[in-house]
């Protein structure tokens, strides 16, 4: 397709929407085309930015006539590479979807996806609500890309993740039919369960106009620990060790020394004193209504770390402190992006395997020669491996790495885990999904992918292996 106003396409997109919501310029069609998956840009042929869902029906009319590929564009934060136009088409910017409304009555949001997760958050918490999940881009991210991705977050391991809080979605389907997938309601046994199915579908099987989503009561009080480890290996036993004490955290986090020094340089109105010889810390939160109970959790959770070799234990007095933390936290992946190229796994597996995960990373690492800067979700048994180019040359990058990462996702599910936690599979991971899959299941996704969108026009190229 070309990018002249001449092409019949492109012209009747501007009867459709307008020339201001219609651009081919190269600056609109570069920004469109990256997420913030490694240094990768896809642009689309064209941007469009609709209004309406019946507008997005209209575009995947338009789509399949011409058999273009569209794809669903949200706030551009992505690491699985979901929202690249890798093969050009038309890229459907969802970004003037911002309706927001909050539904205190029955508990709930209704939000167009565009919305930004922690204006979200912020709206239902002015209403005394919570709405849990809380990617670490959580200020930049949208709720739409969430739903798209099955995100996560921190407080995922008490609260769980995106797909437990939708109730119901208003999705375009490729062939531009406008669909409720189910109902607003908590329970919902009638039928196979299409809102679940388009969670976590990156895109691939529809279009999400409009999210309907659960709340619960905000919880009052937080304690907020940092626990230094001199053992890498023993803050990952200490995770599952803390759950058998019998306390579910509203956080439980690891970060490998690299991760928290790299995070300190990168903000720099954030210090904390480190013993040269401690190699990770678990930060530790607990919340709920009643500070008496929160100390005595947290006195539990001190029995357990101390039993491992630890420096002193750094408790955050002050919602400032609180938020210091929680900033340098959720900024690692960017201080490792401004350090170096990298590439982001999002291993997942049962959480008391975490140390074996871990130091099976370190060896892969040291057998291909990379480096890797590890943290994440330890409460999820969900660690995020930073491969880190640095000074690698092209070369080890596109053929040693990759074969280090299918080492590493070979291990995963050998420990019974798998892929991808909360980041989704997208470009960078398709060719790795045959280590998850047998053919049966990578044929019944495909199966499902053909019937949603029998011209294979909306986001092509994604989850499933090129070779399927
Ligand atoms: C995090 C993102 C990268 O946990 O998932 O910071
Ligand atoms: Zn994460």
């Amino acid at each position: 397709m070309s990018t002249t106003t001449s092409n019949p396409l492109i012209e009747q997109l501007q009867t459709l929407m307008g020339t201001d919501y219609v651009f081919t310029d190269e600056e609109t069609r570069k920004n469109y085309g990256h997420d913030e998956t490694e240094d990768y840009n896809f642009p689309p042929t064209v941007v469009v930015k609709p209004g309406t869902a019946q507008e997005v029906s209209a575009i995947m009319r338009l789509a399949n006539e011409y058999k273009i590929p569209v794809v669903p564009i949200g706030a551009r934060t992505g690491l699985s590479g979901g929202a690249l136009s890798i093969h050009g088409g038309i890229g459907l910017s969802m970004e003037r979807f911002t309706s927001l409304e909050i539904d205190e009555k029955n508990l709930q949001a209704i939000a167009g996806p565009a919305v930004i997760t922690q204006v979200l958050r912020e709206a239902a918490m002015e209403k005394g609500l919570f709405y849990p999940p809380d990617p670490s881009s959580q200020g930049s991210c949208s709720i739409g890309g969430n739903v798209a991705e099955n995100s996560g977050g921190a407080r995922a391991v008490k609260y769980g993740v995106t797909k437990d809080y939708i109730l119901n979605l208003e999705v375009v389907l490729p062939n531009g039919e406008i669909i409720w997938t189910g109902a607003n309601t908590l329970k919902n046994s009638t039928g196979y369960n299409l809102t679940q199915l388009m969670v976590g579908s990156e895109g691939t099987l529809g279009v999400i106009t409009k999210i309907v989503l659960k709340l619960i009561p905000k919880p009052t009080h937080n304690v907020l620990m940092l626990v230094p480890f001199f053992k890498a290996g023993q803050a990952c036993e200490a995770v599952a060790e803390i759950f058998r004490a019998g306390i579910v955290p509203s956080a439980l986090e690891f970060m490998e020394r690299d991760a928290i020094d790299w995070g300190m340089r990168y903000l720099d109105n954030v210090s904390i004193d480190i013993k040269d010889a401690v190699q990770a810390h678990l930060l530790v939160e607990v919340d709920g209504n009643y500070p008496d109970v929160l100390f005595s959790e947290a006195e539990k959770i001190m029995g357990v770390v101390e039993q491992f070799d630890i420096d002193e234990i750094l408790f955050a007095d002050t919602e400032d402190q609180k938020n210091a933390l929680w900033k340098l936290r959720r900024t690692v992946a960017e201080a490792v992006k401004s350090h170096s190229v990298y590439k982001e796994e999002d291993t997942v597996v049962p959480r008391y395997e975490l140390p074996v995960l871990l130091e099976g990373i370190k060896a892969i690492g040291k057998k291909y020669g990379f480096q890797s800067v590890c943290y994440g979700h330890a409460g999820d048994g969900n660690l995020h491996v930073n491969i880190i180019k640095g000074d690698m040359t092209d070369e080890n990058w596109k053929v040693e790495v990759p074969k280090g990462i299918r080492d590493i996702f070979e291990l995963t599910v050998s420990l019974k885990g798998t892929l991808s936690g909360e980041h989704g599979i997208g470009y960078v991971q398709k060719n790795f999904m045959d280590i998850a899959f047998p053919e049966v299941q990578l044929q019944l996704m495909k199966g499902i992918k053909q019937l949603f969108d029998p011209n294979n026009i909306l986001n092509p190229g994604k989850i499933l292996p090129d070779n399927l």
